[in-house]
């Protein structure tokens, strides 16, 4: 599906679709007025009749006399009007005309905004929402005729020149449909083989990329210790995938560890029955780090950026780790495994060492972490949790500009008391009390002290309800940071 941007505020007649959005009891501005015309008149009188209440994300289909199809879309109370309530009612919009019968679509942004979001922020979010209006899980089943969502083109409509925002924007979809992708395919599709299969995939497609598997014969040689203890229990061997990326010579990386947990059944600590099948998206790290990867070439962003995917199965099985088990991490440092459903942190630990081999920049790694982070923070924002409060305050400032927010929670030193072990240097679980905090501050024990480093746990926001399915973040969050910094480069 291609986004373009085309500089007008005239609805042209044609085969295509219109996609409006007002506000209820909204007078029609200029572009409001033309469309009108083109609907004969009917959008004026919906209005007025407060037929149409313009809920958000409300839907109201007119024609034209000739059949051009108009899709209106509410926008809510002009007060309350924000990015969140732009980016849903438009990705609705875009999947409604996707059902239509035609092949594009010009999709028009308010010109009244109260919230003072400019108009290039606008045209990007409706560039991702293009993307994410349009894509339909489709991989592994079949989708009757007249349920299929299609477009060829998206036209974000604007009054001046939003060219790279729009393309921003572009390929901020473009790599979180890539995630949502990876997030949906079900876990004997989506295994550490598939991802290392994906790794190349995307190189074949991208100039100034190569990729790297380490296979685990290589891990063993290497002394991922805790890595390899994960998927010990597995018949899916593990792997770490690296994904690199020079657009800047030669400056230092920016590092993103994403976890790839393809299936998560806890181990010997087994989950219970009920919503297992969720953790097919424990590799939504994975998934949003390689998303973000594809979005930054697409742009071919003046930095050079490294993406370390370590990837795994966590089965129960004679040959599995056990509670009780020590093992020796990369780092060297030892860890008692008290529960083998902390898994997240044993192959990101080995992946974090790794990382900072590439002598980064700043390192960022991302994961489905911990179940205590869903009950903090729900489904509305992921946790930041970072050594250098300047790298999460950025963090947090690059996801409010694309809506999809972060907020910090704090790593301080009492935290590590509760990772003490008798047998080991470290365990793995740090009891019921601030268990977000402790799996981060878990993860900080791997970091040196010179590196700036912030840990994303998206335990909440990776998916919703599984039959909603990925949800495609932190790949905007991600990508507008690596944007942001890219800017502030030059
Ligand atoms: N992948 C899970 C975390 C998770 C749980 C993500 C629910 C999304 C929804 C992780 O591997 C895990 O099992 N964490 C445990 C840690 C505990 C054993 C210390 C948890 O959160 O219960
Ligand atoms: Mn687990
Ligand atoms: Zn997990």
């Amino acid at each position: 599906m291609k986004v373009i941007q085309r500089i007008s505020t005239e609805p042209g007649s044609g085969d295509h679709a219109i996609l409006f959005g007002v506000f209820p009891g909204d007078s029609l501005n200029a572009t409001g007025q033309r469309i009108d015309a083109l609907a004969g008149g009917q959008l004026k009188k919906v209005l007025e009749k407060g037929d149409f209440r313009a809920k958000p994300s409300q839907l109201l289909m007119l024609y034209s006399p000739s059949g051009q199809p108009i899709v209106i879309v509410g926008l809510g109370e002009k007060d309350r009007f924000n990015k969140g309530v732009f980016q849903e009612a438009t990705t609705r919009a875009v999947e409604h005309a996707g059902c239509l019968s035609v092949d594009s679509a010009e999709c028009f942004l308010p010109q009244i905004n109260q919230n003072d979001i400019p108009e290039k922020r606008l045209a990007q979010l409706a560039a991702i929402a293009a993307h994410n209006g349009t894509y339909q899980y489709v991989t592994t089943r079949h989708v009757p005729e007249d349920e299929k969502v299609h477009l060829d083109e998206v036209a974000i409509m604007v009054s001046e020149d939003c060219e790279s925002c729009v393309r921003q924007g572009d390929a901020i979809g473009i790599g979180m449909v890539q995630a949502r992708e990876l997030g949906n395919l079900p876990p004997n599709i989506c295994n550490p083989a598939y991802l290392a299969a994906k790794a190349e995939e995307i190189t074949g497609q991208y100039a100034n990329t190569r990729h790297r598997v380490l296979n685990q014969d290589e891990l063993q040689d290497m002394g991922m210790g805790a890595l390899l203890a994960v998927g010990q229990g597995s018949a899916n061997d593990s792997r770490i995938v690296v994904l690199e990326y020079s657009g800047a010579g030669d400056a230092k990386p920016y590092a993103l560890v994403g976890k790839g947990v393809t299936f998560d059944s806890g181990g010997i600590s087994l989950k219970p029955g009920p919503n297992m099948d969720e953790m097919k998206y424990d590799m939504m790290g994975a998934g949003s780090v390689i998303g973000a990867f594809i979005t930054v070439a697409e742009l071919q962003l003046p930095i050079n950026l490294v993406v370390v995917v370590p990837t795994v199965e966590n089965m129960p099985d004679g040959l599995a780790y056990r509670p009780g088990d020590v093992i020796t991490s990369y780092s060297g440092k030892t860890i008692e495994v008290l529960n083998t459903d902390a898994e997240g942190r044993l192959i990101l630990c080995d992946a974090l060492t790794y990382a900072q081999e590439f002598d980064p920049e700043l390192v960022v790694d991302v994961a489905t972490l911990t179940g205590a982070c869903v009950v903090a923070l729900g489904h509305v924002t992921s946790a930041v949790m970072s050594n250098r409060d300047a790298l999460a305050a950025q963090l947090m400032e690059s996801g409010n500009a694309v809506y999809d927010r972060t907020w910090q929670m704090p790593l301080f030193d009492e935290y590590k008391q509760q990772l003490k072990s008798p047998f080991a240097d470290l365990k793995n679980i740090g009891g019921m009390p601030a268990g977000s905090i402790t799996a981060a501050t878990f993860l900080g024990e791997f970091i040196n002290e010179d590196q700036p480093w912030a840990h994303l746990d998206i335990a909440g926001v990776a998916w919703r309800k599984k039959e909603e399915g990925a949800t495609g973040r932190v790949v905007p969050l991600l990508s507008q940071f690596l944007i942001d910094r890219s800017e502030q480069a030059d």
